[in-house]
C-alpha cells in the first residue's frame, strides 16, 4: 500500500497534477492500493491546487481510500472527527475494526463537523489567508538566519528548513551535531518548540508550524535570529 500525503506534513510541499497522475498511474499499473491523506487539501498558496489522486487517475478509485477530516481546514484539531471514502467492501471492514477501537465520536463534535462542512466557507478562506500571511512571514524571517536553507512551502502550515549549516557550530559553549540536539538547544535557549527531522526520517531538518498568532510567530522567529546571530 502507498500512503500519499499532499500537501505534506512535515514539508508543506504539494505534488503537481502531473506528478500526482504519474504516481497514481504507477500504483494502478502495479495493483497497489493507495491511502491518500488529503487533510490539508484546502490549505494551499500562490494559486497552487492540491490534486486528488483519484481526480488525476479516476480508475484508481477502486483501490484508493481517501482520508480527510475537519482538523485543519476548520481549525478543529482535537475534535477527533475525520472520514474515509473508498470502495464499499474496504470501508465496511475498516468500519468493523474501527467500531472496536474508538467507536462513537462524540455527538457534539459530529454535529459541529456537519456545521463546518455545510456552513458558509468564508471563515475557512480567512483562515487560509491568515496562514498564507504567516507562511510568507516565517519564510522571509527564517531566510535571514545564516546557515538555514528555507524552501518555500506551498501547502499545509509547516516549513521544513535544512539546518545542516547550523550543525557542528558552537553557540554559548554548546555544539549541536544533529537536528535533535539542535531542537533541544532551541527549546532550552529560545523557548521555541520545533520538531526535529529525526521524527520523520533523516537528521538535518526541523519542522516549524506557523499555525499560531502573527505576533507570537514573529517573536519566535526573532528569538531564533538572536540565538544564531
Ligand atoms: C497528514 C495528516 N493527516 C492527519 C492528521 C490528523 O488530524 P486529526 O487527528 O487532528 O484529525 C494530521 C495532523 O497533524 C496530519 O498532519
Amino acid at each position: 500500500m502507498l500512503v500519499f500525503v499532499s500537501p505534506s506534513n512535515p514539508t508543506g510541499s504539494v505534488y503537481t497534477a502531473e506528478e500526482t497522475a504519474a504516481i497514481g498511474e504507477w500504483a494502478l499499473e502495479h495493483g497497489i492500493w493507495v491511502i491518500s491523506d488529503e487533510i490539508y487539501q484546502n490549505l494551499t498558496y500562490e494559486g497552487v491546487k492540491a490534486t486528488s489522486i483519484v481526480e488525476a487517475v479516476p480508475a484508481l478509485a477502486g483501490q484508493t481510500i481517501l482520508v480527510n477530516g475537519v482538523a485543519k481546514t476548520y481549525a478543529m484539531t482535537g475534535w477527533r472527527v475525520g472520514w474515509m471514502v473508498g470502495p464499499a467492501d474496504a470501508i465496511k471492514i475498516a468500519g468493523n475494526l474501527q467500531s472496536h477501537l474508538s467507536s462513537n465520536v462524540n455527538n457534539v463534535a459530529q454535529k459541529a463537523a456537519i456545521a463546518a462542512l455545510n456552513g458558509p466557507q468564508t471563515e475557512a478562506e480567512q483562515f487560509r489567508e491568515a496562514f498564507d500571511r504567516r507562511r510568507r512571514l516565517i519564510v522571509s524571517e527564517l531566510s535571514k538566519i545564516d546557515g538555514l536553507v528555507v524552501p518555500n512551502p506551498l501547502g499545509a502550515f509547516y516549513v521544513y528548513p535544512d539546518v545542516q549549516g547550523l550543525l557542528g557550530r558552537t553557540w554559548d559553549g554548546v555544539t549541536p551535531t544533529t537536528s535533535l540536539e539542535l531542537a533541544d538547544f532551541i527549546l532550552e535557549r529560545a523557548e521555541v518548540a520545533v520538531v526535529p527531522g529525526e521524527a520523520f526520517g533523516p537528521s538535518g531538518y526541523i519542522r516549524m508550524s506557523y499555525a499560531l498568532g502573527d505576533d507570537q510567530l514573529l517573536e519566535g522567529v526573532q528569538r531564533l535570529q538572536r540565538l544564531f546571530s
